[in-house]
């Protein structure tokens, strides 16, 4: 792996690091500030090295297209870098960290310019520039212009060939600069990599989430490596029909009813055998266990998987010694609908024997809110990146652009 160790002579240099600042916030609150925290050690090690370091990452979503100037600058005033910066200027006490509000022209080039050694320059939200996701030749060349190399830690972003993640090193390495990748893509492409190759035996996947459709082309990978795959979550309910279950008013992808019967006849599919049924979303009166062979009366919905289920999943998961679970099987949110998602992380935490990976996202959230996190061996900091890195077999544009 092309990694920042192989970096001579930082010293004086400027180097843009893509992070994934992408953190969850309420307001200009972080509510989660674990994305900063995994990027600390490139940080760190680059500045002891000697070099100013230009940070950029994207943070939320800017909808461009049909939508007016001012829907642009409301998008904006959401997705502000300036809410994340005071975090990392504290967690980088002891350093100078500046922040940029220009995310092109004289501005940005002087800042980068007037960096000093060991300085570190937060930009503004790369996807202020309505050319980073389209990769624009002209914005990365740009960015590129004002930096002596580039390293990728934005693992979360690796997956999207943008301007910054993309296009800038893919610049600078055809003009002979150096580019790398930092210690939490190492970390992330050492440890999901084990999911990828699966050559450990059993290897499960545990699948949740709401959409098949979502998830189709990590099925289709993953049912090539994996021993068993046990599905939870709203997408259980279009398997659920598809083999001619009743689903009540459950969610379902009527038009993935065929490919989840195909997926079936795998012969390596888990469904849920019982599951936790309400009347009501929001405000349910009523809620009971309901076993597959009896289905889900009219005017409920499965919200969790139910008692026997957990008994089934356990007895999966301790027999695994590869564990890979990307998707809640219930509504975890809402403690009515939690037992399946804790008893998940309870059995694959009690499994000593396997190695244990959670594919970002929500897993990743409801791990750390029921207290289990720091006990599975690897928990990605990107979903949609972890996904898609199963289904690519490790190629990400993030990944292969750094060579
Ligand atoms: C994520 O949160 O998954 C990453 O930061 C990527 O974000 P994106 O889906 O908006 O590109």
């Amino acid at each position: 792996m092309n990694t920042i160790e192989n970096l001579k002579d930082l010293t004086g240099k400027k180097i843009l690091v893509r992070v994934d600042f992408n953190v969850p916030l309420k307001g200009e609150v972080i509510r989660d500030d674990n994305r900063i925290v995994q990027a600390l050690p490139t940080i760190k090690y680059l500045l002891e090295k000697g070099a100013s370091l230009v940070l950029m990452s994207h943070l939320g979503k800017i909808k461009w297209g049909k939508v007016s100037d001012e829907e642009i600058e409301q998008q904006k005033a959401k997705n502000n870098m300036k809410y994340v910066y005071p975090r990392l200027a504290e967690l980088l006490t002891g350093y100078t960290v500046k922040f940029e509000e220009a995310t092109h022209g004289e501005s940005l080039k002087t800042a980068i310019a007037s960096l000093g050694e060991r300085e570190v320059l937060l930009v503004q939200n790369t996807r202020y520039e309505k050319g980073e996701s389209k990769n624009s030749k002209e914005l990365s060349a740009e960015w590129a212009s004002y930096v002596d190399g580039f390293v990728m830690d934005a693992f979360g972003s690796a997956h999207r060939a943008h301007a910054s993640t993309y296009g800038v090193p893919e610049i600078l390495r055809s003009e002979g600069k150096p580019v790398a990748l930092g210690f939490l893509m190492e970390k992330e492409v050492k440890n999901l990599g084990a999911c990828v190759k699966g050559d450990t035996h059993p290897y499960i996947a545990i699948l949740g989430g709401f959409k098949v459709s979502d998830k189709i082309k990590v099925i289709d990978s993953l049912l090539k490596k994996c021993d068993k795959i046990l599905i939870g979550g709203a997408m259980a309910y279009t398997f659920k029909k598809a083999l001619g279950e009743a689903i009540g008013t459950s969610p379902c992808e009527d038009d993935q009813l065929e490919y989840a019967r195909n997926c079936y006849a795998s012969g390596k599919i888990v469904l849920p055998v019982d599951s936790v049924v309400a009347n009501d979303f929001d405000n349910p009166t009523e809620i009971k266990v309901v076993t597959a062979t009896s289905g889900i009366p009219a005017g409920f919905e499965g919200l969790d998987v139910g008692p026997e289920t957990i008994k089934l999943y356990e007895a999966e998961i301790a027999k695994a010694k590869l564990i890979f679970w990307n998707g809640p099987v219930g509504v975890f949110e809402k403690k009515e609908f939690q037992a399946g998602t804790i008893a998940v992380c309870k059995a694959i935490t009690e499994n000593k024997e396997a190695f244990s990976v959670i594919g970002g996202g929500d897993s990743a959230a409801a791990a750390k809110e029921f207290g289990y996190a720091n006990k599975f061996s690897h928990v990605s900091t990107g979903g949609g990146a972890s996904l898609e890195m199963i289904e690519l077999d490790g190629h990400l544009p993030g990944i292969d652009v750094i060579g």
